[in-house]
């Protein structure tokens, strides 16, 4: 599956027989930046879609809604474009209700805390930032080396819009992080109901 140069690695999905690599490329930002200005146009999307199947990632993650079905037909653009081998690629798509989407808002759309928070004001970002230092990496790059650890996740989808950082969450599959970290990592983090799910 993986040339010479490619440095992934892949994993089975879950008990599936379906094989992943260990990043999986989500393609939400992919579509028009006439929709929303945080959208990637064709081109740039088709260039991280070519790097990303480079380093060696063969799943890709899109949605119906996403730039309103750009996305998806990106995606395949990009399948076609690039001659990506359709027994050697996965690709995730879902169907959502479009109106619950309309908002194109990234930061409603995207739970995370980053977007709302700094590491002063929230103590496990404050522990992220700590480790990232200690280790000489990033943050998103801690928190994609914390998913990893976790026996419940195969492979986590990632999102950017800049090819450096995209480069970042593949190198990133290579930190380890010890028991002690993980541990401290995990101290302040409160768990919250699950949510968009009824
Ligand atoms: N959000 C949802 O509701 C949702 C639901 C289902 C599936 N998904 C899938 O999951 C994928 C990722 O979702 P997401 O919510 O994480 O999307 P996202 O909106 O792409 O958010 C990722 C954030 O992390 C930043 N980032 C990425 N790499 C970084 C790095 N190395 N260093 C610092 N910052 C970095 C990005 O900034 P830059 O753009 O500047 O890099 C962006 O602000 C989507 O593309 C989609 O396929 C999302």
């Amino acid at each position: 599956m993986a040339s010479p140069t490619k440095k992934m690695q892949y994993v089975r999905l879950g008990n599936s027989g379906l094989k992943v690599s260990k990043i999986i490329l989500g393609c939400m930002t992919y579509g028009s930046p006439e929709w929303q200005k945080w959208v990637l146009s064709e081109e740039e999307g088709i260039k991280h879609i070519k790097f990303a199947y480079d380093q060696g990632i063969q799943s890709f993650d899109t949605a119906n809604v996403y730039s309103n079905g750009l996305s998806e037909i990106i995606l395949g653009k990009a399948i076609k474009q690039l001659k990506l081998p359709r027994d050697e690629i996965v690709v995730m798509t879902k169907l959502y209700e479009a109106e619950r989407w309309n908002t194109g808002n990234r930061q409603k759309v995207c739970g995370s805390i980053s977007y709302f928070q700094t590491p002063a004001e929230h103590p496990l970002l404050h522990r992220v930032e700590e480790i990232a230092k200690k280790k000489g990496v990033g943050m998103a790059q801690i928190s994609v080396a914390w998913s990893l650890s976790k026996d419940g996740v195969s492979a986590p989808i990632v999102g950017t819009t800049s090819l450096k950082n995209l480069e970042e969450m593949i190198d990133a599959i290579h930190i380890k992080l010890t028991e002690e970290e993980v541990k401290y990592l995990e101290e302040p983090y409160c768990p919250v109901p699950i949510a968009g799910h009824n």
